[in-house]
């Protein structure tokens, strides 16, 4: 598991999987097991540390490193918000990318396009997602809108923490799910977690990470 621009939580599952594996076989054999873990990518908005957010966060992390997953969190603070360029279509129509994506988009847009499932987790700000994860959100969907982009029927797990009032924690999901239609990607769940409800909906986010990660797929009947 690995935590970029971010700090690491100590989730040392994968590695502790990994020296395991390495001591008891060759190293062939253990890339060739690697290349079939699933890369789960957690892309975060939230800015602190401890809390109910990363909270969340970590059983997400959890769930989906239980479920056999490699695991990485990205965060995505400190990109810049979209330009709006040209007469309002950019070269992100046409090309599908980022016409300034070396602000640490274009690292982040590969990640992406190289992971296999996902989740999007944001404090819930002003009824609505972190303004963060809203930006690189925007930018994200102008170069991979529809069906031919590279986000088309990958799930997604969505979770959001209203951590004051509570309010806007649904408004925020029904956000979150506006950018997975126009990316045609496949949400697997979307979890709002409050300050009352989190030690169910927490459980619940464990659940659902592992579940994705151990091959379940939406739209299957228990
Ligand atoms: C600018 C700002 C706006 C916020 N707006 C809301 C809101 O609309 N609804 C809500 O329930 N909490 C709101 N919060 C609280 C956050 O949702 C909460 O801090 C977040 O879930 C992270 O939880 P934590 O502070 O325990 O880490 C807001 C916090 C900030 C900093």
């Amino acid at each position: 598991m690995m935590i970029t621009n971010g700090a690491d939580s100590g989730f040392g599952k994968f590695a502790a999987e990994a020296r395991d594996f390495l001591f008891h076989t060759n190293f062939a054999s253990f890339a060739e097991r690697k290349d079939h873990f699933m890369k789960y990518l957690i892309i975060s908005g939230n800015p602190k540390k401890d809390g109910l957010c990363d909270s969340a966060l970590k059983e997400a992390v959890r769930g989906a490193a239980d479920g056999g997953a490699d695991v990485e969190v990205v965060t995505v603070e400190k990109l810049e918000r979209c330009h709006v360029c040209g007469d309002g279509w950019g070269v992100c129509w046409d090309q599908n990318r980022c016409a300034f994506g070396g602000d640490g988009f274009d690292e982040i847009h590969e990640k992406v396009k190289k992971a296999d499932q996902l989740c999007v987790i944001t404090p819930v700000y002003w009824w609505e997602m972190a303004e963060s994860v809203k930006c690189f959100i925007d930018r994200l969907r102008r170069c991979e809108f529809g069906q031919n982009g590279a986000l088309a029927g990958k799930q997604v797990l969505l979770v959001d923490s209203a951590g004051g009032t509570g309010n806007g924690g649904i408004g925020c999901l029904e956000q979150m799910e506006r950018f997975c239609k126009h990316t045609a990607l496949n949400v697997f769940d979307a979890i709002y977690v409050n300050r009352w409800n989190n030690d169910y909906k927490k459980a619940a986010i464990y659940a659902a990470a592992r579940a994705m990660s151990e091959g379940r797929k939406a739209g299957e009947t228990l």
